[in-house]
């Protein structure tokens, strides 16, 4: 997807479609009252007659009947709900709900107006979430199918419009959402790949792929070499299946004089069965996203790497498939894992801790993390606690956990903090061995945060549950159904946070602003088809590329 941006006169801006803000409490935008002009004030009958009432996502199209040059063939009036609620999410949501709705309907070229609040406050961070929705809002599951849809969406550009906006700023903040887009639907792309093609290898060559073209150093340690430094746990796991196990490094640095090394680790399970504790067969297929997690490994490393930001960060994916066979691991088996621990199976289906326990060891003691934060779709007892609205943060340090929660909450993705009190390390105790796999059902996912806790050591560390986060079953009006990309931008926010200041919701913090600017010409990030990065600050849109496909 190509951006740019658009300031001064609508009159000179050419687009397929305008997209405007409508509220709920009846306050109108400057561009939405110029909007209206060119509709003879369609959009104000509307709202009287309370068919626009502004709540969220509502879209109401209107098509322009005067033919004059550079007009737009139709406008589409978004909700944007209660105008004190409007935040740099809401705006990148609108955004992404355009493009689902105008690009199902083949309208190729759009213009979008910056809502004037968010445009006075927090213009930068609203440019950036809505290049990163918008490019997120284009992504769907069909890719494996002969044909694409009939409603594909097709739109290939969006112009911000942004009357009186700082095109500079403008552009660069769009750069900047494109590359975490981009990595949003990186994630998804190998989270929806069917599990026959993407096994622990195959994800070690797509993150070998991702690595060589964004310019991050890439190593994996094959079973061998993960027997030698005693991966006892995540070698069991992969016991089952023909497709052995690897463990994958990313690596980013971004500051020489720095100590500090982030590690993102995630739990990389190709395709979860439950092993010989098989799952049953209802919605099994759907564990092919059970490398999620990882997935989002790689697409927040691949960002970060173009967004440059002053630290260094390690990506840890912990690669294995889940399966029953003569070959594989069982119920009552004890396993010596990296750091020594033993671990007796009671479950063979609570792999991902097992897979993720030697990644955390690994990182500790190897690659010299000084601070991680892990992502897996780690339990159902997590989808229980919070359904499908949070993920669930664990943490071994509060205050670490503080600064990880506050990156995370400007990106839109949802964390809620859960204890770890040692009552539930006490009920992971196991006769046989040090710890065992599984707790029972009480409190099932802080258990799963309690047995990794044993090998985060003491380095600060938080452990996110995306079980019920990662993928989703129902399409939203800004984002497909399928893998949802999570947690690539709290990943990224978080590496930012880290580096010296983030964009915060409300736009207090300017500091990023300052930091890591990209050059979005020279990086345009060859996993989105090679398309071509932000066209500058033209004043005017340049017509859509024809036959333009999807970015992906
Ligand atoms: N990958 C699953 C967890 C999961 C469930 C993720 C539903 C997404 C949606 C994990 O490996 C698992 O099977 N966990 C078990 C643990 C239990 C055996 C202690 C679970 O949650 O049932
Ligand atoms: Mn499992
Ligand atoms: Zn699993």
């Amino acid at each position: 997807m190509q951006f740019g941006v658009h300031t001064g006169e609508l009159s000179s801006l050419s687009a397929d479609a305008l997209v405007v803000p409508v509220y709920k409490d009846g306050s109108s935008d400057p561009a939405t009252r110029a909007a209206d002009d060119l509709l003879g004030g369609a959009i104000a009958r509307a709202v009287a007659c309370g068919e626009i009432t502004g709540k969220t996502y509502e879209r109401t199209l209107f098509h322009v009947t005067q033919n004059r040059k550079g007009t737009p063939r139709a406008v589409l009036a978004v909700g944007l709900g209660a105008h004190k609620d409007l935040n740099a999410v809401s705006v990148g949501r609108y955004a992404g709900a355009a493009v689902r709705y105008l690009g199902k309907r083949k309208y190729a070229a759009l213009a979008v107006a910056l809502p004037a609040a968010a445009a006075k406050a927090f213009a930068a961070q609203s440019a950036e979430r809505l290049a990163e929705c918008a490019v997120a809002a284009t992504f769907d599951t069909t890719t494996h199918r002969s044909k694409p849809p009939e409603d594909a969406v097709v739109t290939a550009r969006v112009t911000l419009y942004a009357p009186d906006g700082d095109a500079t700023v403008l552009a660069r903040a769009l750069a900047r959402g494109r590359v975490i887009g981009d990595g949003v639907n990186l994630a998804r792309v190998l989270a929806n790949a069917p599990p026959a093609e993407l096994t622990p290898q195959a994800l070690a060559a797509s993150a070998r792929t991702v690595a060589r073209q964004v310019g991050l150093t890439y190593a994996v340690l094959e079973p061998a070499q993960m027997a030698r430094l005693g991966m006892g746990a995540i070698l069991a796991v992969g016991k089952g299946s023909i497709h052995p196990p690897r463990m994958i490094v990313l690596s980013y640095r971004g500051n020489a004089r720095s100590k500090e090394t982030l590690a993102l680790v995630g739990k990389g399970i190709t395709f979860d069965s439950g092993g010989i504790s098989l799952k049953p067969g209802e919605r099994m297929d759907e564990m092919k996203m059970d490398m999620s997690g990882g997935a989002g490994v790689v697409g927040a490393l691949a960002a970060i790497a173009l967004l440059k930001p002053k630290l260094n960060v390690i990506g840890v994916i912990a690669a294995a498939e889940n399966l029953p066979s003569g070959s594989a691991y069982r119920p009552g088996d004890v396993l010596r894992a990296m750091n020594g621990k033993t671990i007796e199976v009671l479950n063979t289906d609570a792999e991902g801790r097992l897979a993720l326990s030697d990644a955390l060891s690994y990182a500790v003691a190897k690659l010299g993390a000084t601070k991680i934060v892990d992502a897996a779709t780690l339990t159902g007892a997590c989808v229980v606690a919070l359904g499908y609205a949070a993920s669930a943060a664990m943490t071994n340090d509060e205050a670490w956990c503080k600064q990880v929660l506050e990156a995370a909450a400007a990106t839109g993705e949802r964390y809620w903090h859960m204890p770890l009190f040692e009552d539930y390390t006490t009920q992971i105790r196991s006769e046989i061995a040090d710890i065992k796999n599984t707790g029972g059902r009480p409190g099932g996912a802080l258990t799963a945060g309690a047995f990794l806790k044993e090998f985060a050591g003491e380095v600060p560390w938080v452990h996110f549950d995306i079980a019920g986060t990662a993928y989703t079953d129902r399409e939203s009006p800004y984002q497909a159904k399928g893998p949802a990309g999570v947690p690539v931008r709290a990943f990224v926010a978080i590496a930012e946070y880290l580096a010296g200041g983030a964009a915060t919701l409300n736009g207090k913090t300017k500091a990023w602003l300052r930091s890591s600017p990209i050059e979005p010409q020279r990086h345009a990030p060859p996993f989105n088809n090679g398309a071509p990065s932000i066209n500058g600050t033209t004043r005017r849109a340049a017509p859509a590329r024809a036959g333009a496909r999807r970015s992906r």
